[in-house]
């Protein structure tokens, strides 16, 4: 790591924020459990929807499961990075130098990209397999990785504290 990088750090971890996640009993574990809920809310609602492009329940509407599904996503990944961060501060130079944070970072890096290709390309065509109708193999391709991408971010998660 370069030296500015490190001092950026220091200087991050000594802030009054990165102080009081240290230092208070309560802090921490409420930002864990933010953390916690945060994943339940992104996750769960992206599983069901690759659940559904891999074929189950193909009575459901694609389009109105993304409409409905979706946002509660994207408000779930607002917790998580906002919980992510302020834990980030109480260790910032130890997290910074774990390989698992890295490659926790790397892979929700990649679920995005998913997510933008998806949404970007594959998803354009959704309403001519609205529902009773085979999903296409790009679509089932893109569940397959959010599935894999998601699970490998809650694992090295959970990895944090072990190594
Ligand atoms: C967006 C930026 C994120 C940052 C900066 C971040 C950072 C962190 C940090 C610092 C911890 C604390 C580890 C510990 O105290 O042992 C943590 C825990 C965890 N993170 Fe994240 N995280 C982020 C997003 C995510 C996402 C998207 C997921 C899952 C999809 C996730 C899953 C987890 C899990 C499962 C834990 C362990 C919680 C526990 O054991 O109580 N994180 N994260």
């Amino acid at each position: 790591m370069t030296h500015e990088g490190a001092t950026w750090l220091l200087w991050l971890e000594h802030s009054g924020l990165g102080l009081a996640m240290r230092r208070s009993l309560w802090l921490y574990p409420f930002a864990e459990i933010v953390h916690i809920l945060g994943i339940a809310l992104l996750v769960g609602p992206a599983m069901m929807f690759d659940l559904r492009l891999l074929g189950w329940s193909r009575q459901v509407s694609v389009t109105a499961m993304a409409g409905h599904l979706l946002p509660w996503s994207r408000r779930g990944l607002a917790l998580v990075a906002v919980s992510g961060v302020l834990m980030f501060t109480a260790h910032a130079t130890e997290w910074v130098v774990s390989p698992v944070f890295w490659v926790k970072m790397s892979l929700i890096a990649l679920a995005g990209v998913n997510v933008l290709v998806f949404h970007r390309r594959t998803f354009r065509s959704a309403v001519g397999w609205d529902a009773g109708a085979p999903v296409p193999p790009p679509a089932r391709a893109a569940a397959v990785c959010s599935l894999a991408l998601w699970t490998g971010a809650i694992a090295c998660g959970r990895l944090l504290g072990y190594l």
